[in-house]
């Protein structure tokens, strides 16, 4: 400590030097469905340590992007769905919501660069509810950010899932978008591409390997030995390629060939699901990493490949209802540690860097008491209680907590319900069932997690645990 400076020097130097040797660089999404998310300033740091120079918010996070001011990192802002129709309905709440959320942040020395207009709105699961009111707002916001005179400096774009678009055949060149949004689809691209925007798409081998059972699991990696696609004398060996072709040809087919194109989300789940481990997930990661460090392209698209991988930090609180491996798509598990090796290229150590000074709860665990009796009908209900609150996903057929034994399974249950609610005592008198232990009860791939302190975001504060805990008082009376 005695030459902070020079300390200093040292840093910036190591954190420039593999910067300048990559012109596009590696971005992440950063998701903040989490009962114990970081403190920001830790997220933002996890991402300065790790080379990460781009980051997508999915929505204006006030604490995320307070965080970011002055660190450099380029950031896309999202406008959440169910704000489409309020930007769609008023060109006053377009320029409101560019004024607080993009304006007073780029006077902070936020470095804004997307307005990510909707996620994937188009997605089948919506049942077209946002087909109409996509256009409308995103024109508004446009206009809203050329009156504030961003029109040059942040461009919208709108994140689709990649079955906005197909192909009649298996080929990457029958490429077109969906007949059935074609004429959306046509509208939308040719106002972003005529404001000099990117299309911004969502590639999951993953998903389509979890959704077909016959999908070749080999095509889905980036070194697989499976057999090449053939489109008219290209080959394409990882599906990656030949989906992010199958748009460029979309994009060709329907009159804008130079449209620049951004991987809004690449990723691979690592629990929840038998596909969803580490090794899958540290193979498809690299491999993409790789892929794309070599700067070559696709065969459709050759040069540096812009993308953000999904996802930064596991989000226990998201929806599974497109499956358990939902809240397992970091590269760093909730506590920012590094889930496996993972080289971005972007640092010395060729390693992930984990997320630095994070304050746990007490070495302390909620388990299944010795005394109790299998039998007892409290077991069950506690357990479904435990996991509807908790969380569960690493339970079940090939997940990392799949080999516990009907005992352990209730434990990690209550255990999963007691972290959630800061260790409270109250969270762990599951009536009959549960106890407290010092012994850390984690086996094999199986970890009993610690919980994080929790981070309260001033105004912005999060339901506590208060309303989850008068739920156990109430499920105590109901068994009792
Ligand atoms: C700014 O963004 C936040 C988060 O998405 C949203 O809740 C808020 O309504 C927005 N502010 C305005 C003025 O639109
Ligand atoms: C879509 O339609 C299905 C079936 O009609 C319905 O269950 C679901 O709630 C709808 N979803 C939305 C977002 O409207
Ligand atoms: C443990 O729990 C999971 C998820 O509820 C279930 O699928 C599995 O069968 C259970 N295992 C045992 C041994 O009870
Ligand atoms: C708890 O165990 C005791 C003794 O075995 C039994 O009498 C009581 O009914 C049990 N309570 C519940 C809620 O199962």
């Amino acid at each position: 400590m005695k030459n902070p400076v020079g300390v200093c020097e040292v840093f910036i130097l190591v954190m420039l030097v593999p910067f300048m040797s990559s012109v596009n660089g590696i971005g992440a999404n950063w998701g903040t469905q989490c009962s114990h998310p970081l403190p920001p300033e830790t997220v933002v740091r996890l991402l300065v340590d790790n080379g990460i120079q781009k980051v997508k918010l999915f929505d204006a996070d006030y604490g995320a992007l307070r965080a970011l001011s002055k660190s450099g990192i380029e950031v896309m802002v999202g406008i959440p769905n169910d704000m489409l129709a309020t930007m769609a309905g008023s060109m006053k709440s377009a320029e409101k919501w560019v004024s607080k959320n993009i304006s007073d942040h780029l006077s902070n020395s936020v470095n804004i660069k997307y307005v990510a207009v909707g996620n994937e709105p188009f997605l089948s699961t919506y049942n077209g509810s946002f087909l109409r009111t996509l256009y409308p707002a995103l024109t508004n916001i446009q206009a809203a950010l050329v009156k504030a005179g961003l029109g040059a400096k942040v461009k919208v774009t709108v994140p689709q899932n990649a079955d906005v678009y197909e192909s009649s055949t298996s080929a990457p060149s029958s490429g077109d978008f969906r007949t059935d949004i074609h004429d959306y689809m046509f509208q939308i691209t040719k106002f972003l591409n005529d404001n000099g925007s990117p299309f911004t798409v969502n590639i999951y081998p993953f998903i389509s390997l979890y959704i077909d059972s016959n999908f070749p699991v080999e095509y889905a990696f980036f070194d697989g030995q499976g057999t090449p696609v053939n489109d008219g004398g290209t080959t394409y060996t990882n599906m990656f390629d030949a989906n992010y072709d199958t748009l460029v040809w979309a994009l060709q087919k329907n009159g804008f060939p130079n449209m620049g194109i951004i991987v809004g989300e690449i990723g691979w789940p690592s629990d929840g699901d038998r596909n969803a481990n580490n090794e899958y997930a540290q193979r498809f990661m690299q491999g993409f990493m790789t892929h794309i460090a070599q700067g070559k392209g696709t065969p459709m698209r050759q040069g540096p490949i812009d993308a953000y991988l999904f996802s930064l930090i596991d989000e226990d609180q998201k929806s599974i209802q497109p499956g358990n491996f939902e809240r397992h798509w970091g590269v760093f598990y909730y506590d920012g540690q590094p889930k496996y090796r993972l080289n971005l290229g972007t640092t010395t150590a060729g390693a992930l860097v984990p997320a630095r000074n994070v304050r746990y709860l007490q070495r302390k665990w909620c388990v299944l008491k010795d005394s109790v009796k299998m039998d007892d009908p409290s077991i069950a209900q506690s357990v479904s209680y435990a996991c509807a609150l908790g969380d569960c996903t690493s339970l079940g057929y090939g997940t990392s907590c799949g080999d516990l034994d009907a005992k352990q399974n209730i434990s990690y249950a209550v255990n999963s319900y007691y972290q959630i609610n800061n260790q409270l005592d109250e969270a762990c008198k599951f009536p009959n069932v549960s106890t407290v232990t010092k012994d850390d009860p984690s086996t094999g791939t199986c970890r009993f997690g610690i919980m994080i302190e929790q981070y309260y975001a001033g105004a912005d504060r999060r339901l506590g645990s208060g309303g989850l805990l008068a739920g156990l008082v109430l499920l105590l009376l109901t068994v009792l």
